[in-house]
C-alpha cells in the first residue's frame, strides 16, 4: 500500500523536513504533493530521485489525497483544514488553530497513540515545548502521578521558521563585522540575547505560548486538573528546545525509579551524569529523533518533587516527525486510505 500525501508549507523550516524524514522513514509514497505560497509556486523539490513541483495551495489542491501535514501556520489551516477534510483527506495540523477543539484528537504517539483513531478528519500535533516537556515528564507521572508544574523554556530560533533562522545569522554576521542588525522576527536583537517573549501577551502577562503548556498538557494527558505555570525564553540557539521542569506528583518519588522511568520509555533517553559534565544539549539533540533527559534530581520546593532538563529537537519530534509518526500508526492500523 502506497499513499498519496500532501505536505502544506513544504518550503518551510517543518515542510523541509518533513519531506526529508518521510524519505528517510521509508513512508509508502505513490504521490508527493508539495503545497507552498503562490510565491513558491513552479519551484521544483527532488524526492526519491523525482522532481517534484511545488504548486500553490488552493481547495482543489487536496483532492485525491489520502492525507496532507499541514505545516504553514494557523491561518492557512483555517483556511483549507475543513475543506480538505471534507474531500477525504486526512489533515494532520501541526499549527495551534484547532489543537483545544474538542473532537479534534492531539496526539503524541507515545503518550496517547489511540486519540489518533478517533479523528473526524483533523488531528492536531501538539505545540513543539509542550511535546519534548511531556517526552520528559509523561513517564515519571506513569510513576508517581502529575499533579502540578512550573516550567522554563529554551526556545531555539527555528521554532520561528526560516525566518528566526536567517534573523540569528544575519545578526551574529552583523556582530562580527560591525555591520547592521536587521530586526525582521524578533522585536529585540535575539544574537547575544535571550527575550523572555514567544508569541502573543494575554491581559494576565502569560504569553500564548505559556497557555500551551497547560491546556495542551491537560488534554494530552487526560489530566484536567493539572496545575501548570510556564515561562517561555527565545534563545539563541538554532535548533532543539531545552526546558527546565519542577514537577510535583502524588505519590513519593525516587531519583532512581524516576531514572528507570524515563530510561524505559520510548522516544526518550536518559543522558543523567553530571560528574561528567553529561547532561542533554541542543547540539546533540539537533536532528536527533529521540528526546533526552537529565540533571533529575529531588525538588527543593514540593514535598514529592523532581526538577529535571529535557531537551529535543523541536523541528522533529516538535512537529515534523511527530507528524509522521502519527502518519505511521494510521497507516499500521490500516486507517489511513481517505
Ligand atoms: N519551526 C518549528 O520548530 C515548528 C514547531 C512546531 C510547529 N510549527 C508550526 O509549523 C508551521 C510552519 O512553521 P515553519 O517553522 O515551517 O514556518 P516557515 O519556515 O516560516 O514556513 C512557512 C511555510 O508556510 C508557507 N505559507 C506561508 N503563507 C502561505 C500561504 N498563503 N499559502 C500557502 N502556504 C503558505 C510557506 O510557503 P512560501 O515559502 O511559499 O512562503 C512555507 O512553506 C507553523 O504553524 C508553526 O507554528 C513549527
Amino acid at each position: 500500500m502506497a499513499y498519496k500525501i500532501g505536505i502544506l508549507g513544504a518550503t518551510g523550516a517543518v515542510g523541509q523536513e518533513l519531506i526529508r524524514l518521510l524519505h528517510e522513514r521509508n513512508f509508502p509514497i505513490s504521490e508527493l504533493r508539495l503545497l507552498a505560497s503562490a510565491r513558491s509556486a513552479g519551484k521544483t523539490q527532488t524526492y526519491q530521485d523525482k522532481s517534484w513541483t511545488i504548486q500553490e495551495a488552493t481547495p482543489d489542491s487536496f483532492d485525491g489525497l489520502d492525507a496532507c501535514i499541514f505545516s504553514a501556520g494557523a491561518s492557512q489551516s483555517k483556511a483549507f483544514a475543513e475543506e480538505a477534510a471534507k474531500r477525504g483527506c486526512i489533515v494532520i495540523d501541526n499549527s495551534s488553530a484547532f489543537r483545544m477543539d474538542e473532537g479534534v484528537p492531539l496526539v503524541v504517539p507515545e503518550i496517547n497513540p489511540d486519540a489518533a483513531f478517533e479523528h473526524k478528519g483533523i488531528i492536531a500535533n501538539p505545540n513543539c515545548s509542550t511535546i519534548i516537556t511531556l517526552m520528559g515528564l509523561y513517564p515519571l507521572h506513569q510513576a508517581f502521578g502529575l499533579k502540578s508544574v512550573i516550567a522554563s523554556t529554551y526556545q531555539a530560533v527555528s521554532g520561528s521558521g526560516t525566518g528566526g533562522i536567517v534573523e540569528l545569522e544575519q545578526q551574529t554576521r552583523a556582530w562580527a563585522e560591525g555591520g547592521e542588525m536587521k530586526k525582521e522576527v524578533y522585536p529585540h536583537q535575539i544574537a547575544f540575547n535571550l527575550l523572555p517573549h514567544v508569541d502573543v501577551f494575554f491581559d494576565d502577562g502569560y504569553t500564548k505560548e505559556e497557555m500551551k503548556m497547560l491546556n495542551e498538557g491537560r488534554k494530552i494527558m487526560s489530566l484536567p486538573e493539572l496545575k501548570v505555570t510556564c515561562t517561555c525564553v527565545r534563545v539563541p540557539v538554532f535548533r532543539a528546545h531545552c526546558i527546565s521542569v519542577s514537577a510535583e506528583f502524588e505519590r513519593p518519588v525516587s531519583i532512581e525509579a524516576a531514572r528507570e522511568a524515563v530510561a524505559g520509555f520510548e522516544g526518550s533517553e536518559l543522558v543523567d551524569d553530571p560528574a561528567n559534565a553529561k547532561y542533554p544539549m541542543p547540539l546533540d539533540y539537533s536532528e536527533v529523533v529521540n528526546c533526552g533527559v537529565g540533571r533529575i534530581r529531588k525538588d527543593q520546593v514540593f514535598e514529592n518533587g523532581l526538577a529535571l532538563w529535557v531537551t529535543g529537537d523541536q523541528v522533529w519530534k516538535g512537529a515534523a516527525l511527530n507528524a509522521i509518526q502519527i502518519a505511521e500508526l494510521l497507516h499500521d492500523k490500516g486507517k489511513l486510505k481517505g
